[in-house]
């Protein structure tokens, strides 16, 4: 399998190396120009490969130095080294063989930040999916297992510190100034779970007791003078660890946990084994420079990569398709953790927003894959919204089918029997059948069938014979290269509430398999009667959003406000009153585009503001309820033909009418709110802080002129105030001299933190309207933006592009020419990025017909670049269809 070429990889091609690597030692003679790798394999042929079949390692841009086979100097005519692969011939008879290969590499150079590059002068990698072949020539592939050890030779000045996988071994010096460690890695893994960091960092320190009682020293690699922003991240790794001990029975591996925290990095993070690597953004935090925001993503992830080192580590990939394998079942354990932290329900908004922010409009477009790729071009491409978040829904659909008790019976089995394996989804599966005695053949598709499906409901309540029909029908849309789908079975939790409010009973079912609250949708069409049922309920569908579904559901506006109210389930209250909104504001739209007045439902603007007052509920539950859906969400409800400006209007005049409606409500809220002196991160007080934004944000419609702003901007004593204060100035009120002011005064006291300054980019790279495309060419030049760093292009480039409806999407398509050429640009340095950021025109088909032109236009501009990598080439091909 070749994948660094863009050729198209499948599936159904997999088959077992015809060798394998049992040992890899490794030595590192680190120097930023040329560092001088030596790698010493032990391999072994399986048994039925033949005697003259070569070995053809991979490799990425690399240089071989010297190749030794069996400790003797290998004939140039028994091997053919490229830039991309090392291919062997006439390797020795016998079963086990070694090889010493020598590479040479420049990580100062590497500015794809894949494999050995540098951070700020610290070494680092990053080997998933396919780095590890910009190091050494290796079968870098997750199927192959072996043990690792590294010995990592550096100048003790430039780094003092060197840091592989494993366990520490031992230390010295070299002479010269130079010294060396060792660290040797007892568990067979994957060369994409490699890591090597050097250099000079300090740590921070803490320790853990396994519930067996083993010790684990904890360490947070971090920046000289930011220790104490790493507090937050060891209080997180700490919950994480004793978590998956309770949760999950996973206990940890190894005497040393180690992470560490660069500022140059691709992602968000990654789960080397013992040794994680973090984009810094995701570790530092205080309450002077991260946002409540920030502190919950860092918690969020921290426990995701730790999570990996059972599901992922210790049970890796069989192959990248797999590649859900981990990473929705790894999603899916820090979602429980956070909501096991925070508030369940208030999380569990926070997820569905998000999925229907990043994953449906991906399984609506060009992009749109199964959770389960059957090919691809670059695997990179991959790490998507539909792998991670539907990954995650996919195996909480799995217990919401099997119940808690058979759920964890199935992943019990999964951990015993994949112990060590490379293993598929077929395996996973099989875990929860055996262990339950179900067939999930029909379950499997979820990870087969791209595209979100559609059910299509429709009720009838018969009063004389006290029934209620259902008619459910489901179906899902044509994907890239799957026009028909197949029923799949969906797990529907649903509930029947009376007219006082009460949840109805229902044992007297028909036409659908039922366990506790949940229908088993499996057929195409149901046709469900409900008997015994004294007086009309209203029916609640979807409850805690238990599968990733579109509901077309005609639901009389009174049964929604019905629920809003009285359903027992908080997160579908949110989500009844949600949809009201979002109705209201498809309404409004429509009504921008006739030109006709804005006159939202009296109902629903009451419904919202009774919701903020209500104190029965947790303040972060009341700012949810006011947080109406974004321009994107009124845009993916639509569909098509979709003009951001009039959205963007529609959606202003509705928030207009509610601020005038909940003046005193929101006055109240705001007034109400006190810096409780010390901030700390905790969900409760996040909450409060989130509810007096919504409040501001509001007032900032009627009655909070932006000079009344500013002097709450300054006088903010931490940074989710502050960077909030400061997006309502600079969103509400562009280009006032108030709102510059702010931005000039943040700029200023944050210069020298380039995480806090990219909330300044962002905040500005989001200002709605036309006029933020000169802004973002002008910050493009201000010595904060480097394109060289991925936190500042997202920050910037990233949030205009993803973000920035009315900006983004100007109608002269001025701006996605600008993004067009910086795609150009950053692709020659970092395709991966550059990759990532174009996924932000994956929706152009939906645009109106002028715009929609215009993104042709730049696309076709940046498919007719002679020298794209591949990873720019995949996803423009694919987005132009
Ligand atoms: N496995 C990492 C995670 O925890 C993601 C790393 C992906 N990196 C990449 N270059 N594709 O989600
Ligand atoms: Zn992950």
């Amino acid at each position: 399998m070749k994948t660094d070429t863009g050729q198209d990889v499948r599936l159904e091609d997999y088959r077992p190396t015809d060798f394998e690597i049992e040992t890899v030692d490794l030595t590192f003679r680190l120097d930023p120009a040329q560092t001088r790798v030596t790698s010493r394999i032990a391999l072994r042929r399986r048994s039925g490969t033949k005697a003259d079949v070569p070995l053809v390692l991979d490799g990425d841009e690399l240089n071989l130095v010297a190749l030794k086979i069996n400790d003797v100097a290998a004939d140039n005519e028994c091997f053919a080294a490229t830039p991309s692969s090392l291919e062997i011939r006439d390797l020795p008879e016998t079963e086990v063989f070694t090889l010493e290969i020598v590479t040479e590499i420049a990580p100062a150079e590497n500015t794809k930040l894949m494999g050995l590059y540098r951070s700020n002068g610290v070494y680092c990698t990053q080997c998933e999916a396919e780095g590890f072949r910009r190091i050494t020539y290796f079968l870098d592939r997750p199927d192959v297992l072996a043990v690792f050890t590294t010995c990592i030779e550096a100048p003790t000045n430039d780094a003092p510190l060197l840091l592989s996988n494993g366990n520490p071994g031992e230390t010295g010096e070299l002479g010269d100034g130079w010294h060396f460690a060792v660290w040797h890695d007892p568990h067979p893994k994957p060369s994409y779970l490699f890591a090597l960091v050097a250099g000079d960092l300090a740590v921070v320190r803490d320790w853990f007791v396994t519930r067996s009682g083993k010790p684990v020293v904890l360490e947070i690699y971090v920046e000289h003078g930011k220790q104490i922003r790493a507090n937050y991240a060891m209080d997180a790794l700490k919950r994480a660890m004793s978590w998956d001990e309770e949760r999950f029975g996973r206990e940890y591996d190894l005497s040393v946990f180690m992470i560490v925290a660069v500022s140059d990095f691709n992602m968000g993070a990654m789960e080397n084994k013992g040794l994680n690597i973090f984009n810094d953004k995701y570790v530092l935090a205080d309450s002077d420079t991260a946002t409540d925001a920030d502190y919950a993503n860092i918690e969020a992830i921290i426990a995701h990569e730790y999570f990996h080192n059972w599901t992922g580590n210790r049970i890796t990939c069989r192959d990248w398709f797999q590649l859900c394998l981990k990473e929705g079942l790894t999603v899916y354990r820090d979602h429980e953790f956070s909501a096991d932290m925070r508030s369940r329900p208030v999380k569990r908004i926070a997820e569905v927003r998000l999925l229907k922010a990043h994953q449906f409009p991906e399984d609506s477009g060009p992009l749109a894959h199964p959770v389960r790729p059957e090919h691809y071009s670059e695997i990179n491409n991959f790490y998507t919204a539909t792998v991670y978040e539907k990954g995650s829904e996919v195996v909480r659909m799995l217990a919401t089918i099997l119940g808690p008790t058979e759920f964890k019976a199935g992943l019990d089995l999964y951990f015993s029997r994949h112990d060590g394996d490379a293993a598929t989804i077929e395996d996973f599966l099989k875990c929860f059948e055996d262990a339950n005695q179900v067939k999930l053949t029909q379950f499997a598709l979820w990870y087969r069938q791209a595209g979100t499906p559609v059910l299509t409901v429709s009720a009838r309540f018969d009063g004389r014979a006290r029934k209620l029909m259902l008619d459910i029908e489901q179906s899902a849309p044509a994907t890239p290269g799957q026009p028909k789908k197949r029923p799949m079975h969906i797990p529907l939790r649903f509930g029947l509430i009376d007219a006082d409010g009460a949840e109805i009973k229902t044992s007297d079912i028909e036409g659908i398999d039922v366990t506790g609250d949940v229908m088993h949708v499996k057929r195409r069409a149901h046709k469900i009667v409900i008997s015994k049922v004294r007086k009309r309920p209203v029916i609640s569908l979807n409850r805690s959003f238990s599968a990733p579904i579109n509901i077309h559901f005609e639901q009389g506006t009174e049964d929604l406000f019905h629920l809003a109210r009285f359903e027992t389930d908080a997160y579908s209250r949110w989500q009844a009153l949600n949809e009201l909104a979002l109705r209201g504001l498809i309404a409004a739209t429509g009504a921008v585009r006739d030109d006709t007045d804005i006159v939202p439902d009296e109902a629903l603007v009451s419904g919202i503001i009774a919701s903020l007052e209500d104190g029965t509920l947790e303040p972060a539950m009341r700012a949810q309820a006011v947080l109406l859906p974004g321009e994107a969400d009124i845009a993916r409800e639509l569909g098509n033909n979709i003009d951001p400006d009039a959205i963007f209007e529609a959606r202003n005049g509705v928030l207009d009418i509610v601020a005038m409606t909940g003046a005193d409500a929101f006055d109240k809220v705001a007034d109400g709110f006190t810096p409780s002196g010390r901030y700390t991160p905790d969900a409760e007080s996040a909450g409060k802080r989130a509810l007096y934004l919504a409040a501001l944000d509001y007032l900032s419609r009627i009655s909070l002129p932006a000079d009344a702003l500013l002097p709450i901007f300054r006088s903010a004593d931490n940074m989710t105030i502050m960077a909030g204060v400061l997006a309502i100035l600079a969103h509400r009120f562009p280009e006032t001299a108030a709102a510059e002011t702010a931005l000039a005064e943040f700029e200023l006291r944050f210069r020298e933190n380039p995480l806090v300054i990219d909330k300044w980019l962002q905040i500005q790279a989001t200002i709605p309207g036309q006029a933020t495309l000169a802004r973002v060419k002008q910050l493009m030049g201000s010595n904060h933006f480097s394109i060289e760093n991925p936190n500042r292009v997202r920050a910037l480039i990233g949030s205009f592009s993803a973000g920035n409806p009315t900006g983004f999407n100007r109608a002269d398509g001025a701006a996605f020419a600008f993004l067009a050429g910086l795609i150009i640009e950053l692709d020659a340095r970092n395709p991966q990025v550059a990759a990532r950021i174009l996924t932000s025109m994956r929706s152009w088909k939906s645009l109106e017909p002028v715009r929609q032109e215009k993104a042709r236009t730049a696309l076709v501009a940046i498919s007719e670049q002679p020298s794209l990598s591949p990873d720019v080439r995949d996803i423009t091909d694919r987005t132009l269809g």
